[in-house]
């Protein structure tokens, strides 16, 4: 046991992310030529002259290891028995599992197909999935490997870890669990969230928003603080809940207060992440100055008042970070939330707009604003965030539109009206604070949709899920519709933790304590799904073959599992698929 893991120990130095380890097997008990069960996980009988047997380490004799031969053992792995006491419920507290590994230079008729597995008893916790199949690194070196696994429920008592081959030799060492304090490592790249979402390559963004300043529970100046460290670590795209708003970067007329968004801004730019302004024009969260009620204009200024107000305030906000701020929530929320004469077919490409201080100061014709033109607030908003920065990407946002019905409608004209009135418009908000059990997600993938005919994108602007049982795949849900529609560029969650929500349910991915949910492995798991699937296979050719196959008849019913590939030919005649290919056998 010489080759430690120094790594996790000195990161654990450097970080708020103690690890903490538990040696299964470095082997140095055990004589050598003792012998490993090989264990084939079908049950098909392990290839005669396969063998696992503790040896010397090839690199230093004095060290002992295990040492693994497969001939013609596809699916088999040496077997491990949990240590006395330890069982796979203790096993499942831990969060990785990391080992030594030493491939010798490929032999002839070497078929290395090198992918690690690791079961509890006849359940798979981890399997290297990449339709390329992951390059092991160097040969005649040892390597570290480690590996974030799934819990599962078993009473196994004994684990099976390897790697997947018909033919091959490696060495391994060290075996033992990895426990990281939250659930996952953050300092270990391939376990958090933007991860995947950069590896697809598609550009689209996974965001949270960070929380209000008087809440001092980030330091955004601060890359070791533990909060933004889960910030920067998991997301690429960033958004202020409260401190953007009106209220608070322009208390009092004329006077801003940039130093929360300065800081985000910076904090964005060191870790190569977007930010998304919130909120340029709402009816709520501004500053008694400009009104105090969210539905009147409570000192009666004019509608040229109001918009002289509203140009200063977006002109300079956006004008202030040009560049810097990727897209920007322009209009939030101005839709009503009962939009009930849509139901006259007289008004179904119509809208209304809910009364605000902007609607009723500045529209000229409040109830439909249909008939509006240049002094409409909206189209207003639109056009000084555009001239202030022509990159930025201007969104409207609102809520209770996600999944269709007489709001989302509603917001589909709203959208379609500013296209056809020439607006700078890029895109709509589906804000998407659900509540447990309501999701409707082929509404949801609809709405998109529907949003891309118009050719806008849609980002999820406010995603928080009320806590239930079915909490983890909602999120699992909303996370495979951002990441399979095009047009759905980025996903924010609102809020990292459950601690600072809004809402009092539990609806984030992170606890108090910052430690990871199951709605944050739903989500991770979601986006790494979509990562394999992006990546192109490379041609059957190139890459080893399982020597056993599932059968199927055209009707898609499996007729033989597992069955040796050359043995399809002596099935009766007749077309069959195999590898979801056509196969005749004549
Ligand atoms: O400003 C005071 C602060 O001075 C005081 O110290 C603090 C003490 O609790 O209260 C502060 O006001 C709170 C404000 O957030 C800032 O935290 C309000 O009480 C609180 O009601 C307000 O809530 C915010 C809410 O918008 C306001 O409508 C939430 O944090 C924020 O998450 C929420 O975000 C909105 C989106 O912007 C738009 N879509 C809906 C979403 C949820 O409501």
């Amino acid at each position: 046991m010489k080759k430690i893991c120094f790594l996790a120990v000195l990161l654990s130095l450097f970080t708020a992310l103690p690890a903490e380890e538990y040696l299964l097997y470095d082997f140095e008990n055990y004589e050598i030529g003792t012998k490993f069960n090989l264990k084939n996980v079908p049950g098909r009988p392990v290839g005669e002259g396969s063998y696992a047997v503790v040896a010397a380490d090839p690199t230093d004799s004095n060290n002992k290891v295990l040492h693994v031969l497969l001939v013609n053992s596809w699916d088999t792995y040496p077997e491990y028995p949990l240590p006395d006491g330890f069982t796979a419920a203790d096993f499942c507290t831990y969060q990785s599992v990391a080992f030594s590994l030493y491939r010798p230079q490929v032999l002839p008729k070497n078929n290395d197909y090198m992918q690690t597995a690791v079961w509890l008893g006849d359940k798979k916790v981890y399997q290297e999935e990449h339709p390329n199949y992951p390059d092991q690194g160097p040969r005649d070196t040892w390597l570290e490997k480690r590996y974030a696994f799934t819990p599962v429920e078993t009473e196994a008592s004994n684990f099976l870890l390897g790697l997947h081959s018909d033919n091959m030799e490696y060495y391994l060492d060290n075996i033992r669990l990895v426990r990281a304090e939250k659930g996952y490592d953050y300092t270990d790249e391939t376990q958090t969230l933007r991860y995947y979402v950069e590896k697809c390559g598609n550009g689209k963004h996974i965001g949270v928003a960070t929380p209000s300043s008087w809440k001092n529970v980030i330091d955004l100046n601060n890359d070791l603080h533990d909060m933004s460290q889960t910030v920067f670590r998991n997301f690429n795209m960033v958004v202020a809940e409260d401190n953007m708003k009106f209220a608070y970067i322009e208390p009092s007329q004329g006077n801003f207060e940039f130093g929360y968004t300065d800081a985000l801004v910076a904090f964005a730019e060191r870790h190569g992440m977007e930010v998304r302004g919130h909120t340029l024009c709402w009816h709520k969260q501004l500053p008694d100055w400009v009104t105090t009620s969210e539905d009147r204009n409570s000192h009666n200024y004019s509608s040229d008042s109001l918009l002289s107000i509203l140009r200063n305030h977006i002109t300079t906000i956006v004008s202030r970070y040009k560049g810097q701020i990727a897209e920007w929530d322009v209009v939030n929320e101005c839709l009503a939330d009962d939009q009930g004469n849509l139901r006259n077919p007289a008004n179904k490409d119509k809208y209304f707009l809910r009364p605000s201080v902007w609607s009723k100061g500045i529209g000229a014709k409040l109830e439909w604003s249909y008939d509006n033109t240049g002094g409409d607030f909206i189209d207003s908003a639109f056009f000084y965030a555009h001239r202030a920065d022509p990159d930025a990407k201007l969104f409207l946002n609102d809520y209770g539109v996600e999944c269709g019905g007489r709001k989302a409608d509603a917001y589909y004209n709203l959208a379609k009206h500013l296209i056809e009135k020439k607006i700078p418009i890029h895109g709509v908000g589906l804000q998407c604070h659900f509540d447990a059990g309501v999701l409707d997600s082929a509404g949801l993938v609809r709405q998109i949709q529907r949003f891309q005919e118009l050719g806008l994108e849609v980002v999820i602007t406010e995603l928080d899920i009320a806590s239930s049982g079915k909490q983890a795949d909602e999120f699992r849900t909303i996370a495979n519709i951002f990441m399979e529609q095009e047009n759905c560029s980025n996903m924010v969650l609102w809020g990292v933790s459950d601690r600072d929500s809004w809402r009092n349910s539990s609806p984030l991915l992170f606890d108090a304590d910052l430690a990871a949910k199951p709605a944050f492995f739903a989500v991770r798991d979601a986006l790494k799904r979509q990562y394999v699937l992006s990546v192109a296979p490379v041609p059957n050719d190139a890459r080893p073959q399982s020597p056993y196959v599932d059968v199927y008849n055209l009707a898609g019913q499996k007729i033989a599992s597992g069955m040796r590939r050359e043995s399809v030919n002596f099935l009766p005649t007749g077309i069959y698929i195999v590898d979801g290919e056509k196969v005749m056998v004549r």
